[in-house]
């Protein structure tokens, strides 16, 4: 099957050789090709090119008019939470009247809420809800997913959410990695055993997911308050004994020494950073870890965003993912990432497309496969509505300016 794009006004992100990711000022340059044609064989990503060049249109069994239209690749986003049940409007409202994220939890709110419901929900019902989000996303041009569990918190809920993940990764086009995130809180039983909880993630959990083979990524909610630096590094080192690589939400609300404590351990990705020190910016420099940011969480909860200006001008590289849960982001909408970043983190258009495609894409280990325009990668891509500039994108940050997805070469039904 060969689909042709003509007449495409401009393609973003287009490299002829594939990079891994990008940082500091490289992150300020997006490559482009103005009235250009993309020719797509099957899956792949097989050429393209200028206009002049176009090849003849008679032998393609597809053809796009994308006159006036910016092609990019679709969105890498690398930290989301879309499997769950139910939602959380009401603790919405309970900290529109003045609670915080912190109290809601203390009464026993919070991520605890979703897994007495997560609990009660049946594993069809969960894949249920969990497929209209996943459509959802994929609608609004996310062509690769990082799912975590973390609303079990019981062997069997964390199994049923982590079944529910590989489900969706067997029944839907988009690239989906699982994370086990067993060490999201601590529940109620184990509020005063952690070591008791830790165990059972180490001993019971851990074994039995890599036994099913349900997750590729094992994450913690490093936090005061919730998981140490010494409980993390034991869960880490734990996942690490199975192939699992470590994705942590470290550094949210408070710095407590998690970053250092995740590049020690060869983190593949530290989640949120809104509250960064010079310290751990030294840290996260040459290191193989990618620093992601996730602006409609701190958008949602009123919290600060992720210093992404200090962060790229000291040299690192940055990736943009959504965090969608019902908690603190209940939305998985990119489109909306990449605008925040821009509006609120003072991220320049160019950076934070690279920063939500390529970088996002590293951050997740899908790098050689999506995040860019490069020849004999997945033909994942958006085509937008007809644009004065990309720069429209995040400028015009309620529109919906995505006029078709295609992932792995097959046009999507948005
Ligand atoms: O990434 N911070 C930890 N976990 C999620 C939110 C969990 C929840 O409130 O349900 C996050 O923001
Ligand atoms: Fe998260």
């Amino acid at each position: 099957m060969k689909t042709l794009l003509i007449n495409i006004k401009e393609i973003l992100q287009v490299r002829e050789e594939s990079i891994d990711k990008l940082e500091g000022s490289a992150m300020g340059i997006l490559p482009k090709l103005d009235n250009a044609y993309l020719l797509i064989e099957d899956d792949i990503i097989l050429d393209y090119g200028v206009m002049n060049e176009c090849p003849n249109t008679d032998n393609m069994d597809l053809v796009i008019d994308a006159t006036g239209k910016t092609v990019l690749p679709t969105w890498a986003d690398s930290h989301t939470h879309l499997v769950y049940s139910g939602n959380r409007e009401l603790e919405f409202v309970d900290r529109i009247n003045g609670l915080s994220y912190e109290e809601i939890f203390n009464r026993g709110g919070g991520i605890l809420n979703s897994a007495k419901k997560l609990q009660e929900t049946t594993e069809e019902d969960l894949y249920k809800q969990s497929c209209k989000r996943l459509e959802e996303v994929i609608s609004q041009g996310t062509g690769a997913v990082e799912i975590k569990s973390g609303y079990g918190l019981t062997l069997e809920a964390e199994l049923k959410m982590l079944r529910v993940i590989k489900r969706l990764k067997d029944n839907y086009p988009i690239a989906i990695k699982a994370t086990f995130l067993g060490a999201h809180a601590f529940p109620t039983v184990y509020k005063d055993n952690h070591q008791g909880y830790i165990d059972l993630i180490v001993n019971e959990m851990i074994p039995a997911i890599a036994k099913e083979n349900l997750a590729e990524y094992v994450d913690a909610f490093l936090e005061t308050g919730y998981f140490s630096c010494e409980e993390t590094e034991r869960i880490i080192k734990a996942g690490q004994a199975y192939g699992l690589i470590a994705k942590v939400h470290v550094n949210q609300f408070t710095a407590i020494g998690g970053i250092e404590t995740c590049v020690k351990n060869g983190a593949l990705s530290v989640d949120h950073l809104e509250i960064v020190t010079d310290e751990d910016i030294e840290i996260l420099k040459g290191s193989i870890t990618m620093p992601v940011a996730l602006p409609t969480c701190s958008f949602f909860i009123s919290i600060p965003y992720t210093p992404a200006r200090k962060m790229i001008d000291a040299g690192l590289p940055l990736a943009l993912a959504s965090d969608s849960n019902p908690g603190t982001t209940p939305s998985g909408n990119m489109n909306f990432v990449v605008a925040t970043a821009c509006i609120k983190m003072k991220m320049t258009p160019e950076e934070a497309i690279n920063a939500a495609t390529i970088n996002g894409a590293y951050a997740m280990g899908v790098q050689k496969e999506y995040g860019s325009i490069t020849k004999g990668k997945k033909a994942s891509i958006i085509i937008t509505k007809p644009l004065h500039s990309f720069y429209e994108l995040p400028y015009a940050f309620g529109t919906n300016n995505i006029d078709q997805v295609i992932l792995n070469g097959k046009v999507q039904n948005i």
